[in-house]
């Protein structure tokens, strides 16, 4: 008779993991760090800043705490962070190009804590930002966190899509469909997709406790429509409209949700007062 003397390699096997006390420990480490790491870019997050800058100190507020940034070399992705300014939708490539007072910026992170990944992201506001853009980044943290109000035992992912859309489209902003939450764990994406809509005629699974993934909507203020830039990765609208996502790393509890990467210093939305 043979004994595996250590857990195999976590595959994506499209299975929903149900994961269990170690995993909830290892979960809370890496999200902390993560929104840590957010938490200190409110301050260094001001015109005139570039990405690369940002993506720099994202890097090494990882490396020095003992974990590694996760998009680093994944899928030939280079950096640490993805940068998504103004119009662009979602995996923006951190770049030597000044923040311009006004920009609403997303910086998302992942690292990686003892095998365990923890991804959020957040939007920065630039300086000084027009009421309108400002708007679009409240709508679509509350829509996140409409989200993440159906996560229980119970409930399915369509709930959450459907809470997402319903809250969204009735400010008058449009839900990306083309990228998506995912399972994460000590896979960075893993099954389920997490749609951040109702997909009519889709039976989604039901939540259980132990299950790990993200709540990560992007909003745009025109049209759901994006496309990919030639760099492979950079997504944009395609009427050029304002976007905006937040992102969280949450796990089913036996009676909710938990939440990893909640911001230790109150720092979750802004205008980044804490309370
Ligand atoms: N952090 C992103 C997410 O929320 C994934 C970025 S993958 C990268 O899933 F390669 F673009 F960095
Ligand atoms: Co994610
Ligand atoms: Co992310």
């Amino acid at each position: 008779m043979t004994e595996l003397a250590v857990d195999p390699s976590p595959v994506r096997d499209g299975q929903i993991k149900r994961h269990g006390p170690d995993g909830f420990a290892g979960m809370r480490k890496a999200g902390r760090l993560s929104a840590e790491t957010l938490d200190l870019l409110v301050d260094i997050v001001k015109p005139g800043i570039t990405t690369l800058d940002i993506d720099d100190f994202v890097r090494n507020q990882f490396l020095k705490n003992g974990a590694v940034p996760a998009t680093l070399g994944y899928r030939g992705y280079t950096a640490s962070s993805c940068t998504s300014i103004n119009h662009v939708v979602c995996h923006g490539i951190p770049n030597d190009k000044p923040l311009r007072d006004g920009d609403i910026v997303n910086i998302d992170v992942t690292c990686i804590v003892d095998g365990w990944h923890g991804d959020t992201s957040r939007m920065f506001p630039v300086g000084n930002v027009r009421r309108k853009a400002e708007r679009l980044v409240e709508v679509t943290y509350e829509a996140m966190m409409r989200g993440i109000d159906q996560v229980r035992p119970g409930n399915t992912f369509g709930d959450i899509g459907r809470a997402i859309q319903e809250y969204a489209e009735s400010q008058r902003y449009a839900v990306v469909r083309d990228f998506c939450g995912h399972g994460l764990g000590q896979l960075f994406h893993d099954a389920p997709n997490v749609l951040h809509f109702d997909e009519p005629g889709l039976k989604t699974a039901v939540l259980e406790p132990g299950m790990f993934f993200t709540i990560e909507p992007m909003l745009n203020a025109g049209k759901a429509g994006v496309k990919v830039l030639a760099d492979g990765w950079t997504a944009v609208t395609r009427d050029k409209s304002l976007s905006a996502q937040f992102e969280h790393s949450v796990g089913v509890t036996e009676d909710g949700v938990e939440i990893f990467t909640k911001s230790p210093a109150g720092l979750d939305r802004p205008p980044y007062l804490p309370r």
